[in-house]
């Protein structure tokens, strides 16, 4: 069975782009693939984070993972900072990474603009990335399109691994859904739904309201000429909306442009209103009733375990090949 890796930061609330983008492949998958996912937590922290909030952040990131239909019984759900392979990976990966190649990276640029005090962890960020889908031997990263560029060093860091050391790691594919790769903003639909939006209006979170979600599909940006068509250059706004709708609704774009015609926004926007709610609805229900409870400590408790048996083979696999440690007498070399 291949292997399939993906993880989320719990670095605020979680939004409908990272729904479409990342969580809702994860439920069709399951049923293939032997999965993990990972609440990467010690990525979070390339940032700076309240620590009660980030404590809030994991548990409830855990707990939306199985409410949009994860089965503990199938993946492997577990935070990476209780598997301490990935910070030991991550800074053998760093050691091969060039730091001219962690500089060309976009959300590196994007995140560290305008800033005084940018931390070393955001710019070795990639090579982190890489040691948590490496050492699964993973095949298949299921993600969003805003992170092709980290699954590209990922993949360029296994190889140079792989042919300077031992040939030891899988060199995993990309994949990205082909409609929903990429969220855009209600307030800006030329830049990417983001769950660090200082503006709340720009995204739907995953536990918004039925209320809060039809204020902020009402007030999303759109255009002034009425008509609910695709067409990502000129209108991006309402292409947003249309794949948003196309994708929770079930329906394709152009039955929803049909069903549309001859009619305004104001109906359109209501209607994909409610379209999300009847998607999140059952996730939100699911999700009130495991976030406190010891079902979800147990879970959480069983993946550790698990990834941490795993992970700690490949380790082992990698040191001996960069020659890190020691040899017994009469050991092996
Ligand atoms: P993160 O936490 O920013 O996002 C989690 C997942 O959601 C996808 N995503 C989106 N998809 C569509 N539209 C959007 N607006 C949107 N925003 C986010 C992301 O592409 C991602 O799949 N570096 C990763 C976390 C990570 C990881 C990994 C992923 C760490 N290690 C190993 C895969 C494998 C990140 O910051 O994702």
């Amino acid at each position: 069975m291949k292997t399939i890796f993906s993880g989320i930061q719990p670095s605020g609330t979680i939004t409908l782009g990272n729904y479409i983008g990342a969580l809702k492949q994860f439920v069709d998958l399951q049923e293939e693939y032997n999965c993990y996912f990972c609440i990467v937590d010690e990525h979070a922290i390339t940032v700076p984070q309240d620590r009660l909030q980030l404590r809030k952040n994991i548990k409830s990131l855990a707990a939306l993972y199985l409410a949009v239909g994860l089965d503990p019984n199938k993946v492997t759900l577990f935070i990476q900072s209780e598997v301490p392979a990935h910070a030991q990976a991550g800074w053998m990966l760093q050691c091969i990474a060039y730091i001219g190649e962690l500089e060309r990276m976009t959300q590196f640029k994007d995140k560290s603009a305008g800033k005084e005090a940018v931390s070393a962890g955001l710019l070795t960020y990639p090579p982190l990335m890489a040691a948590d889908i490496l050492l699964y031997g993973t095949d298949l990263v299921p993600v969003g399109e805003d992170q092709k560029q980290h699954m590209e060093l990922t993949r360029d860091l296994a190889e140079r691994f792989n042919k300077k050391y031992n040939d030891i790691f899988t060199i995993p594919e990309i994949s990205i859904p082909k409609v929903g790769a990429r969220i855009m903003s209600l307030q800006d639909p030329t830049k990417k739904m983001s769950k660090s939006d200082p503006n709340s209006k720009g995204y739907i979170s995953l536990l918004d309201d039925a209320k809060t979600i039809e204020k902020k599909i009402k007030s999303s940006v759109t255009d002034s000429d009425g008509v609910v068509k695709y067409d990502k250059e000129n209108k991006p706004g309402i292409s947003n909306l249309l794949s948003i709708y196309s994708i929770l609704g079930g329906l394709p774009i152009h039955e929803i442009e049909e069903k549309y015609v001859g009619k305004g926004y104001g109906d359109f926007k209501r209607d994909l209103a409610n379209v999300v709610m009847e998607a999140l609805t059952p996730i939100q229900e699911k999700y009130y009733s495991l976030i406190d409870s010891q079902e979800l400590d147990d879970i959480l408790d069983m993946g550790a375990e698990k990834a941490n048996t795993v992970a700690k083979k490949m380790l082992k696999k990698m040191e001996n090949a960069m020659g890190l440690g020691r040899n017994r007498v009469g050991g092996g070399d």
